[in-house]
């Protein structure tokens, strides 16, 4: 089983509108909602294309009630803890006149250390029947900023591969410790946030010395950068028109897993993350495309070795 982690999810909403116009009264053309938060978006994504996949975290109030409601119809298996505090709406406004969206995020309430203690344990639990874990997101208020790199050492410890989407301090401290993640992706925004203004070569070349097996750093519609023993490749997305890429990067993550618990090289990983992404980028929802599209995009994406 692929278990993923989400403990910043979110109730999504998605309003579209033929034009936004500030200060006025504007009824939206369509509405979409569903269970968000980057380890949940991964966790569907593994599920369309064919993984067996659980996702655990943080639920709370009524909006983790509406989420968990919306995850069981969609029969995507969730072992989400509950916390005090209300799960977080994110609203994703469309604008179809500008083709811009502009995404609206709640606070995150803060979790206490007995909800974190929770989560630990049913984590642990998880672990038992776990290949592979993915580590994907920020974390609310009130949990510990070393959590990722304590994730990532029980997980590594137990023999068990460990993907993650982290930027900032979180990730760097799961550098720290004897384990290191095997897979590490992030966007370009996030590159310079976690490593400034260093090159990505050096940066590469200082994580695979470290231990970490596959580095990518995307870039939206121009693809991604990633490195392994195997080399440097770019991969790159096939042209389309997206609805709304949030929640690509979490697609990506969700095939990346997907394709190494399968087997797959570099090249095929590089390719089932980028078509799930370029089919995600297709929906107004995060990750709700086909394995067919998924497929069909994997198979038009270009894979160069440079
Ligand atoms: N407009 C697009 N057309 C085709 N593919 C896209 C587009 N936008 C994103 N992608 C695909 O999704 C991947 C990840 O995109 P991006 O760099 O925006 O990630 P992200 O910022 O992590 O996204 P997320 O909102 O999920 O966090 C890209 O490498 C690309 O393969
Ligand atoms: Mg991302």
């Amino acid at each position: 089983m692929i278990l993923t982690v989400s403990l910043n999810s979110a109730f999504q909403k998605v309003l579209v509108f033929d034009e936004y116009t500030e200060g006025q009264v504007l009824r939206a053309r369509e509405f979409h909602q569903c269970a968000s938060g980057k380890g949940i978006n991964a966790a569907r994504a593994v599920k369309i294309l064919g993984g067996e996949v659980a996702c655990c975290g943080f639920s709370g109030g009524m909006n983790g009630a509406l989420m968990k409601d919306l995850l069981k119809q969609e029969t995507l298996r969730e072992e989400l803890s509950s916390t005090a505090t209300n799960t977080r709406v994110c609203l994703t406004v469309v604008n179809l006149k500008t083709n811009l969206n502009t995404e609206l995020i709640e606070p995150s309430g803060k979790v206490s250390g007995a909800e974190v203690k929770k989560f630990r344990s049913t984590f642990t639990k998880l672990l038992k029947k776990t290949k592979l874990v993915a580590l994907a997101g920020t974390l609310p208020p009130g949990c510990p900023e070393d959590i990722y790199a304590e994730l990532t050492a029980e997980a590594a410890k137990a023999g068990i591969t460990v993907c993650a989407d982290l930027c900032g301090p979180a990730l760097l401290r799961t550098f720290k410790g004897k384990q290191k993640p095997f897979l590490v992706k992030m966007n370009n925004h996030e590159f310079k946030e976690t490593f400034g203004e260093r090159n990505i070569k050096d940066v590469i070349t200082e994580l695979l010395a470290c231990g970490v097996k596959i580095f990518a750093v995307t870039f939206g519609k121009d693809g991604l950068v990633a490195a392994s023993e195997e080399g440097l490749f770019l991969a790159i997305p096939p042209k389309l028109t997206p609805a709304n890429t949030i929640g690509a990067g979490d697609s990506m993550l969700g095939g990346f897993c997907r394709a190494i618990t399968s087997g797959c090289g570099l090249e095929g990983i590089l390719r089932a993350g980028t078509g799930a992404a370029a089919a995600s980028a297709l929906t107004m929802l995060p990750a709700h495309f086909t394995r067919e599209k998924a497929a069909e995009y994997s198979g038009k994406t270009g894979v160069k070795k440079i």
